[in-house]
């Protein structure tokens, strides 16, 4: 059987963590799609860091791109970030030279997505990316196909991991904020650019694109309504406590009779309810379809090994042949939203 071939472009926390499953569960990979999976090449930025795996059987490029270009490179897995620069250049060169893409990347689907889909398709490639949206939890998957057959009314939920460890040990700990931040970090959990976590930008990246997906209109970011936590202080905190609430970054998508409604803002939740319960990294998606009704799911929104584990799932699927359109049907009958300016809850 022939092998199915990954080229890993960033060997950061998330790079790591899906080398460590290709090496640790080969026997199971092949099991479950019929092909061994297998790593031919690899690319960082520095070559001679101790990364606690074993990279020496692979193929090293300097160049991603190059990576992305090689013969023996079937897919391309982008890991290293960044919504332009060499994240978006491998990726194009990838997919012009008709090869799948894999990423985690939702900053540069979030801003050139519906160019990358287009092109992707134009090639016959792949551009899968459930990695970019709350971590381990299949969410992409659970609306691209768990609920292919509903109409989605309402998409909402914590989304970054950074925001709510914050949060939750701030106010457990009403620990200080620049320790909470660096608890945060050796987790694994924070962008290279830690202001795109805190800022809310990163969670709106992810809801934008669950929104494309949820209502079939072509990504719209720059009508999320944003705001940050960067503002909460832990008297904001104890004052939500002492009426019962608890404060969350909460991102909305829903399409109303005004166009789509995009809104990340910290809220108030009831400290009893499901979101109200959420600590540490942990994310949680609701979505609402009209046959389906209320789904909910929850688990590690970032982290090496949930990260990897969703990177994974859509290197399965295409060991196993599934095809699936980046955002759930071809990138080219995208409408266009009208975005709806909203009120504040
Ligand atoms: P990271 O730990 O900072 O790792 C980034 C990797 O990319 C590093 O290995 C780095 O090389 C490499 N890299 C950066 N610029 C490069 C360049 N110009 N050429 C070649 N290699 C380059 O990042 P991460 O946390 O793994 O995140 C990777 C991606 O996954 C990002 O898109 C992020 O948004 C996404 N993501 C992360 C998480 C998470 O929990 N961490 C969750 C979901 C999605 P060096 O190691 O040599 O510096
Ligand atoms: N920085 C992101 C978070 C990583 O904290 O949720 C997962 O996308």
């Amino acid at each position: 059987t022939t092998p199915l071939r990954l080229g890993i472009a960033g060997l950061g926390t998330v790079g790591t963590g899906v080398v460590k499953i290709v090496q640790r569960r080969a026997g199971l990979l092949t099991a479950r799609t019929g092909r061994p999976v297998e790593i031919s090449a690899v690319s960082a930025r520095t070559r001679d860091k101790d990364r606690g795996v074993r990279l020496q059987h692979y193929a090293w490029e300097d160049d991603p791109v190059a990576l992305a270009q090689r013969d023996d490179v079937d897919v391309l897995v982008e890991l290293m970030g960044g919504s332009d620069g060499p994240a978006k250049a491998a990726t194009e060169a990838a997919i012009a030279a008709g090869k799948d893409v894999v990423t985690a990347n939702k900053a540069m689907l979030a801003l050139h997505g519906q160019d990358l889909a287009e092109a992707a398709e134009a090639a016959g490639a792949a551009l899968r990316f459930e990695a970019a949206v709350a971590g381990g939890i299949p969410v992409v998957k659970a609306l691209t196909e768990g609920l292919a057959g509903n109409e989605v009314e309402r998409v909402m939920g914590v989304m970054n991991g950074t925001c709510n460890y914050i949060l939750t040990r701030m106010e457990h700990g009403g620990l200080a904020y620049e320790d909470v931040f660096e608890e945060a970090n050796a987790l694994g959990y924070l962008e290279a650019d830690p202001t795109l976590d805190v800022g809310g930008i990163d969670a709106a990246h992810k809801l934008a694109l669950l929104a494309a997906i949820a209502f079939g209109t072509r990504v719209d970011f720059h009508a999320v309504e944003l705001e940050g936590i960067e503002r909460i202080e832990i008297a904001d905190i104890e004052q939500a406590r002492d009426m019962g609430f608890r404060i969350k970054l909460l991102g909305v998508a829903q399409m109303t009779g005004r166009g789509l409604e995009q809104r990340m803002a910290p809220c108030l939740v009831p400290a009893d309810s499901a979101l109200g319960q959420l600590e540490g990294g942990t994310n949680m998606v609701v979505l609402e379809g009209d046959a389906a009704g209320q789904i909910v799911l929850r688990g590690a929104g970032a982290g090496e090994g949930p990260t990897a584990s969703a990177v994974m799932s859509d290197v399965l699927d295409i060991a196993r042949g599934i095809r699936v359109s980046t955002f759930g049907q071809p990138a080219s009958s995208l409408a266009a939203p009208t975005p709806a300016k909203t009120a504040a809850p």
